[in-house]
């Protein structure tokens, strides 16, 4: 027998009917294992056009070479919803033996031009079946309002996230905070073009790390990315929800800081916790989650790729002298000063980048977006790059290390407030800003390595996440890292 567990037998077994079992009988290694996973996860039709696929492709490879202006059809089932594209000449075999419902089978007629399909079997093979996701990867963030009019509740629930900040009578305090900074942050958004990007990359990011992660991991797919924002929709607690009712079997939090602080990522982790616990449910799904990865090799070449493309252009004479100045979200003092990991991991980011970048510039971590009257972690990027001047040090990079996407700090903060009108005021000779990751491919693989090796470790979370602040007085701190370090893998 071709089938070699029991489990699949037995799956065939019932499933299928006899012309089938001979033809997978005649199908290579990966159609069948294909073919399986599939029957798995879908239907039996649905599982029979996906063998048929993979093997048609192989026919319809050869038969381009030969006509290769070809038309294809594309063959669309609406439930489970799968779409292959196969020859017209395979067409009629597949139908053939594809059991009931042909009904419901839509034909829609499509065109491959020959340069699309000169013969090469990559194109066709890449096609996307939608199928029950069995892992979900819960992509934490901030979030930043997409619109003018999300200001408003978005600075609303940034003020009243007490993981982040604690004030006297929160609940009175946070709302009129909101209001009163509403029409400055507004401003301010509507200089970088109305909203924040961060929605958007960070979908790119999603899709082209489950893409990668399908063929990494076979025996985890199907992946699906779920966006959970802290303070803006998606929130959070809506991805959560989405998971839940779509049937994630795995879910893995993974956090988009590639540095932990208590006040971004713990903040996160605590959401899904509270989450769980207000309802008074235990999840469904077995939650792991991906807590810091400030070196991983992939995302340290992605900074130093886009640190080196920079400085390849300021002028040949000056770049040796240029300051590459690292800049990171600062933090309260009081935050630092309770043992908070942040401001020690970012520091491993920069001291990896340079190293990749063999120490080619003098450099600097400071330290960016200090509110109020209260001591933060500095030197404040503003204040160096004036130090600099004055100093004769008048070319520096600006280099955002602690975020990935764009966001209003890059864009507004760093371009604007910084590069352009503190620039010209104090001297500045060449000053330019490292690109974000945003959408750069090897930063999708970066994403997809990480949730692959998580996957494979089996670990729910690092040894790092075990440990609270030696000086923490949120309790929720301690029940969160008690519920993920509970849950079965
Ligand atoms: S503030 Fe860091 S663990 Fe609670």
């Amino acid at each position: 027998m071709f089938l070699h567990s029991k489990e699949d037998k037995d799956l065939c077994e019932q499933l299928i009917c006899f012309p089938g079992k001979l033809l997978l009988g005649l199908v290579g290694n990966r159609s069948r294992d294909c073919f399986i996973t599939s029957l798995r996860h879908s239907s039996c039709q649905t599982a029979f056009l996906v063998c048929f696929q993979l093997k048609f492709v192989l026919w319809s490879g050869y038969f381009l070479k030969k006509q290769r202006s070809c038309r294809y059809l594309c063959l669309a089932i609406p439930v489970p919803s799968t779409r292959v594209y196969i020859s017209r000449r395979s067409l009629g075999m597949a139908a053939a033996f594809v059991k009931g419902k042909c009904r419901r089978i839509n034909w829609l007629l499509c065109h491959c031009n020959k340069n699309k399909s000169s013969g090469s079997l990559g194109s066709e093979t890449s096609l996307a079946f939608h199928r029950k996701p069995k892992t979900g990867i819960l992509m934490l963030n901030m979030g930043g309002p997409e619109r003018l009019d999300d200001v408003h509740d978005f600075l609303l629930r940034l003020f009243l996230d007490r993981d982040l900040m604690t004030l006297p009578a929160q609940n009175q305090l946070a709302p009129l905070i909101a209001k009163r900074r509403t029409p400055k942050i507004q401003e301010q958004y509507s200089r970088i073009g109305g909203g924040s990007p961060i929605k958007k990359w960070t979908a790119v990011q999603g899709e082209g790390m489950v893409k990668l992660l399908d063929s990494m991991s076979p025996h985890t797919a199907p992946h699906k990315y779920y966006i959970g924002f802290r303070y803006v929709h998606p929130l959070t607690e809506e991805a959560i929800a989405d998971m839940e009712r779509d049937g994630i079997e795995r879910a893995v939090a993974f956090t988009q800081y590639p540095q932990y602080s208590c006040s971004t990522t713990g903040s996160s982790l605590n959401a899904i916790y509270r989450y769980y616990n207000e309802k008074g449910e235990k999840p469904k799904m077995k939650w792991s989650i991906i807590d810091r990865w400030p070196t991983h090799p992939l995302l340290i070449q992605c900074f130093a790729d886009h640190i080196q493309k920079e400085l390849n252009l300021f002028p040949p004479d000056k770049r040796k002298e240029v300051v590459i100045l690292f800049s990171a979200h600062s933090l309260p003092m009081s935050v630092v000063n309770r043992g908070d990991p942040y401001p020690q991991e970012v520091g491993a980011t920069v001291q990896r980048v340079m190293e990749k970048l063999n120490y080619s510039n003098p450099y600097r971590l400071v330290w960016q977006s200090k509110v109020g009257p209260m001591p933060w972690l500095g030197p404040q990027t503003d204040e160096t790059i004036k130090g600099l001047c004055q100093r004769g040090k008048r070319n520096m990079l600006l280099v955002p290390i602690a975020f990935t996407s764009d966001h209003i700090e890059t864009l507004y903060e760093l371009d604007i407030e910084y590069a352009q009108v503190l620039a010209s005021e104090c001297g500045v000779e060449n000053i330019r800003r490292a690109e974000s990751l945003n959408g750069n491919p090897l930063f999708s693989k970066a994403l997809a390595d990480l949730v692959c090796s998580h996957l494979q470790s089996n670990e729910v979370c690092s040894r790092q996440l075990t440990l609270c602040c030696p000086l923490c007085v949120n309790p929720v701190c301690r029940e969160s890292k008690a519920f993920f370090s509970s849950q079965p893998l």
